[in-house]
C-alpha cells in the first residue's frame, strides 16, 4: 500500500492529491491512507499535507529503501522485482543473511540490502566497517553453472562493473582497481568485495558477492585504524555528498548489464573491462600470501584472472589469491 501511495504522488509531481481521490483510486478508507502517509513520513518521506488539498510529495529519504531502488532499475536479473529485494536496517553481515536465503532456495537475482552491518566481512579473514546510513552495504546472489575454479573472474567482473557505476554518476572520480578487487582512490581504499561460493568439488550450487562502499563517511566517522588507509566517495569529491539511491541502482544496473553479457557471451570480455581501470598492471608490487612476501613487477593477468607477476630475476608466476602492495 505505502508503494502505491508513493506511486500516486510520484506520478502528480509538484501538484498535490486529496486523501480521498486515493482512497478511491486504490479501493481503501481515507483512514488507511492517512495511516499508510503518517507511516511513510515516520521513515523519513518528506509528505507535505495541506486542508483540503490533500498531500504533495517533497523529499525522499536518502534510504535505500526497495521502492526507491526497484524505480530506478531496468535490471532482467538482479534485483529485476521488487520482491527480490531485501533491506534491512541493521544485519550482521549481508553476506550472512543472504546466505540463508540462498539455503532456503531464494532465487537468482535476489539482494540483501543493509544501512548498517555490526559484523561486516572482508577478506583474508578481516572485518569491514558499515556505520548506519552512510554507506552502501549489499550483497548478490547469482547461481551460474560454472566450474568453481573460475568464480575469481565474476569477482573481476564486479570490480569493473561496480567502478563503471560509480563513474557513471561521478565521471571524473579518480578511482581504479586494485587487483584483484579493491577499488582505490589516490591509493586509498573506497571499496571492498568479497564473493563466497557455494559448491562441490565441480559443482557450484551458488555465489554471493557482497559489495561494501564508503560514500557519505566523514573523516571522523572512520575508526582510527583505518582512517589512514581508507576514504570515502565524499572526501573525494570535495566534501560532497553523493546519493547513496543514485549509486546503488547504477551499480545494480552495470552489474545487471554485465552478469547478462556473460551469460550470452561467455567470459571473454572480463578481463579487457577490468583493465580499463586497473592501477595494478605495470608497477612494482609486494604480495602477501599467507606469511610470504613476494616483491615483483605485476605484468598480466592469467585467462582465469590470476596475477602475473615476474620477479627480479626474470621469472613470471601467476598468483590466485594474495593482498597486493603498490610500491
Ligand atoms: C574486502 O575488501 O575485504 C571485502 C569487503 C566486503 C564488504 C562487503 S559489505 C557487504 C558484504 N557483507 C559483508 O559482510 N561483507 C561484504
Amino acid at each position: 500500500m505505502r508503494d502505491k501511495i508513493l506511486q500516486l504522488l510520484r506520478n502528480k509531481g509538484p501538484a498535490h492529491m486529496s486523501g480521498e481521490e486515493m482512497a478511491g483510486k486504490l479501493g481503501v478508507s481515507r483512514t488507511s491512507i492517512w495511516k499508510n502517509i503518517q507511516s511513510l513520513k515516520s521513515d523519513g518521506y518528506h509528505i507535505e499535507s495541506s486542508p483540503r488539498i490533500g498531500y504533495r510529495l517533497v523529499g525522499v529519504p536518502d534510504l535505500l529503501y526497495p521502492a526507491e531502488i526497484s524505480k530506478g532499475l531496468k535490471a532482467k536479473v538482479i534485483a529485476s522485482a521488487l520482491g527480490l529485494i531485501y533491506h534491512f536496517w541493521q544485519t550482521d553481515s549481508t553476506n550472512t543473511a543472504l546466505k540463508s536465503l540462498a539455503e532456503g532456495g531464494a532465487p537468482e537475482g535476489t539482494i540483501v540490502i543493509a544501512e548498517e552491518q555490526t559484523g561486516g566481512r572482508g577478506r583474508l579473514g578481516r572485518s569491514w566497517f558499515s556505520p548506519p546510513g552512510k554507506g552502501i552495504s549489499f550483497s548478490i546472489l547469482l547461481r551460474p553453472s560454472l566450474a568453481p575454479g573460475d568464480t575469481p573472474l565474476f569477482t573481476l567482473m564486479t570490480a569493473a562493473a561496480v567502478t563503471q557505476g560509480i563513474k557513471n554518476v561521478l565521471p571524473d572520480l579518480p578511482i581504479g582497481i586494485k587487483w584483484p578487487n579493491d577499488l582505490l582512490i589516490k591509493g586509498r581504499k573506497v571499496c571492498g568485495i568479497l564473493t563466497e561460493i557455494k559448491a562441490e568439488t565441480d559443482l557450484l550450487h551458488h555465489l554471493i558477492i557482497g559489495i561494501g562502499i564508503n560514500v557519505n563517511l566523514k573523516l571522523e566517522d572512520f575508526p582510527p585504524e583505518i582512517n589512514k588507509i581508507a576514504t570515502s566517495i565524499y572526501l573525494e569529491n570535495n566534501e560532497t555528498e553523493v546519493s547513496r539511491q543514485k549509486l546503488t541502482c547504477s551499480i545494480l544496473q552495470e552489474m545487471d548489464d554485465s552478469y547478462r553479457r556473460y551469460l550470452s557471451e561467455g567470459p571473454g570480455f572480463i578481463l579487457t573491462e577490468w583493465k580499463k581501470y586497473n592501477i595494478t598492471l605495470g608497477k612494482k608490487i609486494t604480495l602477501n600470501i599467507f606469511r610470504d612476501q613476494i616483491a615483483g613487477t605485476a605484468v598480466d593477468l592469467s585467462p582465469r584472472g590470476a596475477l602475473i607477476l615476474e620477479e627480479k630475476e626474470g621469472t613470471r608466476r601467476e598468483f590466485h589469491s594474495g593482498e597486493v602492495t603498490l610500491l
